[in-house]
């Protein structure tokens, strides 16, 4: 059986549309394609449609990530569909509490940042839409730490 992971975050234009992009490319490197599948999505549905935020696919791209995914927001239905949702701070943490329908859905809902073991002055994955490169680069660095260790914890 395939794990199902959905990774969420506000927007799905940043960090959660990086996160599918980053942990399916460690997915493909590794043969690993049978045992996963991967997809994001948003609390806020404002940017429905849209291809990641430039700045995103642009720093993701210079660490060989071609981030494609369409933004769309989270649905209850979500909560039946994966196995495992994982939100990027703690406001995504409440919100998916709150909507969790039954509460075998809510023990589904964990913290990206609690896979991330190189980074402990973080207590999320920040957003960064209101930063400078350097907040899409930490971004990444939390990420790819965060999906490393999240693949050889669910395999
Ligand atoms: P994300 O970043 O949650 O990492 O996709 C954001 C994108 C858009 C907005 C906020 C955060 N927004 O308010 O439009």
């Amino acid at each position: 059986m395939k794990k199902r992971i959905l990774f969420v975050c506000l927007g799905n234009i940043c960090r959660s549309p990086a996160a599918q992009g980053i942990m399916q490319s460690m997915i493909d490197k590794n043969g690993l394609q049978d045992q996963f599948e991967l997809d994001s999505a948003g609390l806020y549905g404002g940017h429905a449609g849209d291809l990641p935020d430039h700045r995103m696919r642009v720093h993701a791209y210079q660490r060989g990530y071609n981030l494609t995914h369409r933004s769309r927001q989270v649905r209850i239905s979500d909560f039946d569909n994966f196995d495992v949702i994982v939100a990027m701070d703690d406001s995504n943490f409440s919100s998916l509490k709150a909507m969790a329908p039954t509460l075998d859905a809510e023990n589904k809902i964990v913290r990206m940042i609690d896979y991330v073991r190189g980074f402990p002055q973080y207590d999320s994955v920040p957003d960064p839409y209101y930063e400078g490169a350097e907040g899409f680069e930490i971004v990444l660095d939390l990420l790819e730490d965060g999906c490393r260790n999240m693949i050889e914890s669910l395999q």
